[in-house]
């Protein structure tokens, strides 16, 4: 596959929907050193529903809540909770996108209308992905706002952790359904197979799970699909499904350039990891070969290496950022490596089910 049939630009911005997008804004600023971008709600003429957009580097968040008991928003909130909603594409042209994908086979989750505003107009459609995830197709070619309609510039410059991109975004689907949404984003999106791993890549002694890398042309866009697979207990990939109420974003993986100072900063601001055992360290050398980063540091804040034939990365978890046991963070420093850590896919499975063990779902 080597076309875009979409057009697709980049990834414009992610959306959550969440039950105070308020108070989680002020959690990713404050925790994450998001920076606060603009506001929509009653005061800017949207009467429905509220959103804060938060930005660090060339990353775009935007938390939303529904402001009435009415609004549709509140079962998607009811259902999983707080969550990834939108994983919103900018295009070339948001009709033309919106057509091909319904062309190739998508499911249309929003007609093509206009955004408007005193900078011009936006054009936004949207599609389903799994679950009851969307991908909004949106097009600026009419529109020299420094955002998108419908928000008031609201600047409060946050405190950067070094957070610059989204790296990938990890979707899990139901046993059986990996192949399916692999094939949905080949067909729809010409995105292509980049790396697949089976349940003997990612097992430990109780569960397992499979994954299959779909990536755009130019690895700029990587969207891993998990599935469980069957095991002696219950994968980590089921009980996400469980209290997510089924398929949808599992974690968001973000880049920086330098792992030690933005997980320095993010311990010291409260963000709670994954620990790894310490025997983890004990055959890193062997394991990794030379590195950069100072060994004791990287022991210190849990950070997990591995290496393949290209270069290394660094990568950490956090524990789900919501009460649910459903969305997680990834920060992850790439330093030659394209590839996901699968050389510490059991250690960390094996963290996951310690706290799985913890939550009485193992
Ligand atoms: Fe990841």
């Amino acid at each position: 596959m080597t076309d875009n049939p979409l057009r697709l630009k980049r990834i414009h911005h992610v959306e959550f929907w969440v039950g105070n997008a308020k108070q989680a804004a002020f959690y990713y600023r404050q925790a994450f050193g998001f920076s606060q971008l603009g506001y929509a709600g009653l005061e800017t003429g949207i009467r429905h529903d509220t959103s804060w957009a938060l930005r660090q580097n060339e990353t775009t968040f935007i938390f939303s809540s529904p402001l009435k008991p009415e609004s549709p928003m509140n079962d998607f909130i009811a259902r999983h909770g707080d969550g990834v909603r939108d994983i919103a594409f900018e295009v070339e042209d948001a009709d033309e996108a919106y057509a091909a994908a319904l062309e190739r086979g998508a499911e249309g989750a929003i007609e093509p209308y206009d955004l408007k505003d005193e900078h011009g107009t936006v054009r936004r459609a949207a599609i389903h992905t799994y679950g009851d995830t969307i991908h909004s197709l949106l097009s600026f070619k009419n529109y020299d706002g420094p955002f998108l309609p419908g928000f008031e510039m609201r600047p409060i410059p946050g405190d950067s952790v070094g957070i610059i991109r989204v790296d990938h975004m990890v979707g899990n689907v139901e046993l059986g359904r990996m192949n399916y949404w692999a094939d949905w984003y080949s067909r729809v999106l010409g995105f292509e197979r980049f790396i697949t791993f089976d349940d003997k890549d990612i097992s430990t002694e109780y569960s397992a799970l499979m994954s299959i890398v779909m990536s755009d042309n130019d690895y700029a866009i990587k969207f891993p699909i998990n599935e469980p697979a069957p095991g002696r207990k219950k994968s980590q990939i089921d009980e996400y499904l469980e209290y997510n109420g089924g398929p949808g974003v599992q974690h968001v993986a973000m880049l920086t350039d330098d792992i030690i100072a933005t997980v320095t900063e993010l311990r010291r601001r409260g963000v709670e990891f994954l620990d790894v055992p310490d025997t983890y360290y004990d055959d890193l050398p062997e394991r990794v070969g030379e590195i950069d980063e100072a060994r004791d540091q990287i022991r210190q804040l849990g950070v997990l290496v591995d290496r393949d034939s290209e270069g290394y990365l660094l990568q950490l978890f956090t524990k789900p950022v919501e009460d649910r046991p459903t969305v997680f963070f990834e920060f992850i420093q790439r330093k030659g490596s394209r590839g996901f850590g699968k050389g510490n896919f059991k250690a960390l499975f094996e963290a996951i089910e310690r706290e799985q063990m913890v939550r009485g779902n193992l």
